[in-house]
């Protein structure tokens, strides 16, 4: 006899919504169909934007699906809902109030205001939403844009803030033969017109909180980091204690090295270390990784939140690391940037 399971989906704010779910049945459309806001874009296990936590009860992969969670995320309870399967009652925590859901992506259309070549492989692209097109974003969340020419559609998180709307600026790797950085480096103009989408994830800046933030960024997975530095950088009152830590593969390949130092001017708070895989490296840089310099030459507060985004091999790592020095799992938030071919 097939049952359906009783889920609980758990709000940051307290809020609490139940609803079945029936077996062979994703959790993601269970919740929609009784409207609960929750965060979604592909439905398929690749955005990580319907990422819970599950508290209770067991909830795995649905046979035949896919998730791009690593094991380490896993094990710690995380499941994208998308995905799952509720195999008895069960509670999933997110990490995000219920207003967030709400506030729904739309479609827009933007301009291009600029194009400048940052690195060997990345380019920095400046859109501005067209007259009367409007969306409302959270600091580290992402927008879809349809590659002209083409039906392909690539996701890029802003590196701006909402204060900086109807300007997006976006920091983008280009990849041998990807259709993006065809169409950047050989097809795109000023004031081309691109249709896009947003805002998705659930990978934002929390609001209010005091404790040291560390951010540590792989590549262009530096775009959130910004957007959320600048955020914190226009919030009124007492800044946190913010730990930039940036790594690229080579010299040649480490960006933005002025409007990171630009922010270290603005904000006595924020402390960087920046790191080349392998060197040489210039001055001030060192070789390594983006992770092990955590901690290395002072103790971490335990109370930090922790933001990461790049690679998977660097988020696990990360992630493995930060626990073992002491951070609560459920202050680390983590978004996997991996390349679309
Ligand atoms: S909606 Fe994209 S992973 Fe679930």
């Amino acid at each position: 006899m097939s049952t359906s399971s009783k889920v609980t989906i758990s709000f940051s704010d307290g809020v609490e919504r139940q609803f079945f779910a029936l077996p062979g049945q994703n959790v993601l459309e269970a919740a929609l169909k009784e409207d609960v806001p929750v965060l979604h874009q592909c439905r398929s296990g690749s955005c990580s934007s319907c990422l819970a936590k599950l508290v209770e009860g067991k909830a795995d992969t649905l046979a035949g699906a896919s998730s791009t969670l690593i094991p380490s995320e896993k094990a710690q309870g995380l499941r994208l809902l998308c995905v799952t399967e509720a195999l008895s009652d069960c509670t999933f925590q997110l990490g995000y109030d219920s207003a967030v859901g709400t506030n729904q992506a739309t479609e827009a259309k933007a301009f291009v205001n600029a194009i400048d070549r940052l690195a060997d492989d990345v380019v920095r692209l400046e859109l501005e939403l067209a007259e009367g097109d409007w969306f409302e974003f959270r600091p580290g969340q992402f927008i879809q844009i349809k590659v002209p020419g083409t039906d392909a559609v690539r996701s890029y998180s802003m590196a701006s803030t909402p204060a900086d709307l109807p300007r997006i600026e976006l920091l983008i790797r280009l990849l041998p033969g990807g259709v993006m950085s065809t169409w950047l480096l050989e097809g795109a103009k000023i004031d081309d017109v691109l249709e896009i989408s947003g805002p998705y994830g659930q990978f934002f800046l929390k609001e209010g909180e005091k404790a040291p933030h560390i951010m540590i960024a792989g590549g262009t997975g530096l775009a959130p980091m910004m957007s959320m530095i600048d955020a914190l950088r226009m919030r009124s009152g007492r800044k946190p204690k913010m730990l930039l830590s940036f790594g690229c593969q080579t010299q040649g390949s480490l960006f933005h090295l002025d409007a990171i130092e630009l922010r270290q001017q603005w904000l006595p708070q924020l402390d960087v270390q920046l790191s080349v895989d392998r060197g040489p490296a210039p001055s001030g840089v060192r070789v390594g990784n983006p992770v092990e310099v955590i901690g290395a030459s002072e103790p971490l507060d335990p109370d930090s939140v922790a933001y990461l985004c790049g690679p998977p091999g660097m988020i696990d790592a990360a992630r493995r690391h930060l626990e073992q020095l002491g951070l609560a799992s459920e202050n680390i938030f983590a978004e996997q940037f991996v390349a679309s071919q």
